[in-house]
């Protein structure tokens, strides 16, 4: 089910290949002595992010740009595969990755994913949180309670984040904030625990210890206190991907025929110059740019999947490294019959000796979702998900069935029927699932993994500030860097967001300590200095 074998575009074969002259198609990529497909800018990879910047290049008329991408359709992590059969035998169509519209919007502050949505009339339910029963390894057990008293703790926590933000005083990590603001769960409360990660985990696929405080709760702000607070549930027989692949038919004048978009097309290398760019790829082809909107996620630039020629800069390649990619994995099952309550849209579980051990499931077989489906979905993110990803279907299957086995004691579990998941740390286009603000992060740091480099732009969900991890971040990231490219080219400003911005992104080289050496003495407990014993 993962990623088919790459074969080569028979469109990078036409233009580069044959080198024939004969057809219309390379009459647009004048072709150089190196076999280099010449263009003015290379869009590398086609998820949200690329197929946004691909956009924006075309509105601004800018319509020589080649978009470069590994697999062999347009949509990157938003992802969806037949699944289980319908009781006409028909497959279901359900999303191993992006799966929510994350707030709704308004006309005063549009969410661009939701105006996609409205657009193309994706179907999609209201996610009702408070639709939710409490299990543990006795059974149904009502620890709801629980959920206010983290939710009251959260709110005092986000106030002070708010006022560590406004008063430019030291991030905490997420952990931190909570614990100040009343809520440190014991190690052994197994309720506690299940209520933290539904609450914290869940969203972020990472842990309160590892995420900062300021810029996790900045984040939820900005997506959730701007565009509301409902999450919609995508389930469209066309696959949430459809927003992006009627997006890019918007300026593809044919999206299967169209020269400027190579499917399955892995890019390998990338050679960065004062004057442009040049990409090759894996069928041994290379494309010309005089510049080049990287979009690959963060978690293919920490793996190392593509090389940077020259080395990329130490303050980007710190950035790289400093920010954090989760893993998030929806675990999929049907079965012959709901044997669980077909009212309630999520099943929170606290397993008695591990945290995020199975901890939500979901059911599709829900009224507005896909009644009568028998589907459910289990999630796991982090170290869970990896330990997950070690294993074999089947062993997971064991573990669930065991699970479910202890949610629901009175009924008779069956096998299912349809079982599988995606293992996102493990695709070589993806890495991981989404980005997490590590503690311990500045806006700089951050910008810095957004700047460009010379030629070389970036974009997608991490590289935004505001949306990082989320759909509508990508968006924004990738119509920000196409406009931006695009005002270069055409030697003017760029606006966007009411900010208008000029030329190269700002990085910040080197990123300064907080504290002076001075400052370090016996006083604070410094006496010796650590760099000459
Ligand atoms: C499991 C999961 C659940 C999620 N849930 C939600 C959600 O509910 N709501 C939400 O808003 N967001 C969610 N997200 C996040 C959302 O999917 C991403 O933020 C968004 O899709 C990222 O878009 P992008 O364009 O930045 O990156 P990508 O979608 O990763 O696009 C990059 C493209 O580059 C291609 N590529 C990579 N390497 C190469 C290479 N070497 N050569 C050529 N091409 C390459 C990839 O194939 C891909 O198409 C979820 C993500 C996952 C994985
Ligand atoms: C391109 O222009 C269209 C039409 O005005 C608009 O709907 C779309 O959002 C624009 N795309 C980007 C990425 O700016
Ligand atoms: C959400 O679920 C709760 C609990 O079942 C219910 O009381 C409430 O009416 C639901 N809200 C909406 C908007 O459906
Ligand atoms: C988040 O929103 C809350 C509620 O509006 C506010 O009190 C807080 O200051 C905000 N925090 C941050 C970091 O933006
Ligand atoms: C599970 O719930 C039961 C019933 O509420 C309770 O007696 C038991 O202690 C709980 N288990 C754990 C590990 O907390
Ligand atoms: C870092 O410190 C140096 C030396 O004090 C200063 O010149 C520079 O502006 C500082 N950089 C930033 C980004 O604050």
């Amino acid at each position: 089910m993962h990623t088919r074998p790459p074969t080569i575009s028979i469109y990078a074969l036409l233009a580069t290949t044959f080198l024939c002259s004969c057809s219309a198609y390379v009459a647009q990529t004048p072709l150089s002595d190196d076999r280099c497909t010449e263009t003015t800018v290379a869009i590398l990879g086609g998820g949200m992010a690329g197929v946004a910047a691909a956009q924006a290049l075309s509105n601004a008329s800018i319509d020589d740009f080649i978009i470069l991408e590994y697999r062999d359709t347009l949509g990157g992590r938003v992802w969806h595969t037949d699944f289980g059969k319908d009781p006409n035998g028909k497959p279901y169509v359900i999303e191993l990755g992006a799966n929510w519209l994350q707030g709704l919007g308004s006309e005063a502050t549009e969410n661009p994913v939701w105006a996609l949505a409205q657009k193309y009339d994706l179907q999609n339910t209201y996610s009702n949180y408070t639709s939710i029963r409490t299990y543990n390894e006795t059974g149904p057990t009502d620890f709801r309670p629980l959920l206010d008293v983290y939710a009251d703790a959260y709110q005092i926590a986000a106030r002070d984040a708010g006022r560590i933000l406004m008063q430019n005083l030291q991030d905490q990590t997420a952990r931190t904030g909570l614990a100040l603001a009343g809520w440190r769960p014991r190690k052994n409360d197994m309720a506690a625990q299940a209520v933290e990660w539904w609450s914290w985990d869940w969203e972020a696929a990472s842990t309160p210890e590892t995420s900062s405080l300021v810029f996790g709760i900045a984040g939820e702000n900005l997506t959730f206190n701007q565009f509301g607070q409902a999450n919609h549930l995508v389930l469209d027989p066309r696959g949430y991907s459809t927003i992006i692949e009627n997006e890019a038919a918007t300026f593809l004048t044919d999206p299967v025929r169209d020269a400027r978009l190579r499917l399955n097309t892995p890019v390998t290398r990338i050679e960065h110059f004062a004057n442009g760019v040049t990409v090759h790829t894996k069928d041994g082809t290379c494309v010309r740019a005089a510049y080049a909107i990287c979009t690959f996620s963060l978690g293919v630039l920490q793996n190392k999947a593509v090389t940077f020629h020259p080395e990329l800069p130490r303050w980007k390649r710190t950035a790289i490294e400093k920010f954090n990619m989760g893993t998030y994995i929806k675990i999929f099952m049907q079965f012959e019959e709901t044997f669980w309550p077909d009212d309630t849209q999520f099943f929170l579980y606290a397993s008695p000796t591990t945290r995020g051990y199975y901890p939500v499931f979901q059911s599709l077989s829900t009224e507005n979702f896909l009644p009568g489906s028998n589907i459910l979905f289990a999630t796991v993110v982090d170290e869970q998900a990896y330990r997950v990803e070690r294993q074999s279907l089947h062993e997971t299957k064991d573990q669930i069935l065991e699970v479910l086995r202890e949610m629901f004691p009175n009924k008779q579990i069956p096998e299912p029927t349809a079982f599988t998941y995606p293992r996102w740390t493990t695709e070589p286009w993806a890495y991981g699932s989404y980005s997490n603000w590590p503690a311990g992060t500045t806006l700089e740091m951050h910008q810095n993994l957004r700047a460009n480099t010379g030629r070389l732009w970036f974009a997608g969900e991490a590289t935004s500030a505001p949306y990082f991890g989320f759909l509508h971040g990508a968006w924004f990231e990738g119509r920000e860097a196409g406009e931006n490219v695009a005002a270069l080219l055409q030697d003017r400003c760029a606006t966007v967001q009411g900010v208008e911005t000029c030329g190269d992104r700002m990085f910040y080289d080197p990123l300064n300590g907080t504290t002076p050496l001075d400052a370090y003495s016996g006083l604070n407990g410094w006496p010796v200095s650590s760099t000459q014993v």
